[in-house]
């Protein structure tokens, strides 16, 4: 199974940020997370992060090209109102889509409640922290 997991604005700074939302665990320790996952599963993974939509879209693209089967994406803020990105997310048809949160984006301000991408994913998983990410490939890979 050939995974991408792609992380949107503001999760580079991970153990920066908010600390009491997403908590204390940098970056990398997520991808260190996603990367014992995915050995685990037997699957392919790449980790990519972007704070630019565009630079988001392209990825999406490349996907489709290389052979992708599976996106796990945490599109950041981008959630509440890119439909750029979800028209791109809806265009890779063949690819199953898991979009993450790690904060629960249903119990905090009411603009993060709605998100324009998960329409077009199969399935959207929040409020669970970094375990959320490992979810979502489990998902993938059944
Ligand atoms: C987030 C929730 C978003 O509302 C926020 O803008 C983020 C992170 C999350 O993982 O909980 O950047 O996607």
């Amino acid at each position: 199974m050939k995974i991408l997991v792609i992380n949107g604005p503001n999760l580079n700074f991970l153990g920066i940020r908010e600390k009491a939302i997403y908590g204390d665990r940098d970056y990398d320790y997520l991808v260190k997370l996603i990367k014992e996952e995915a050995a685990r599963l037997s699957a392919d993974v790449t980790v990519y992060q972007s704070n630019h939509e565009g630079a988001i879209i392209d990825r999406i693209q490349e996907a489709y090209l290389d052979g992708t089967e599976g996106i796990v994406i945490n599109p950041g803020a981008y959630t509440h109102y890119s439909y750029a990105i979800r028209d791109a997310l809806a265009s890779v048809e063949n690819i199953r889509k898991v979009e993450v949160h790690l904060s629960d984006i249903t119990n905090r301000e009411s603009f993060r409640a709605s998100s324009v991408t998960a329409p077009v994913c199969d399935k959207q998983i929040y409020g669970k922290g970094m375990e959320g990410y490992m979810e979502a490939m489990r998902y993938l890979c059944r």
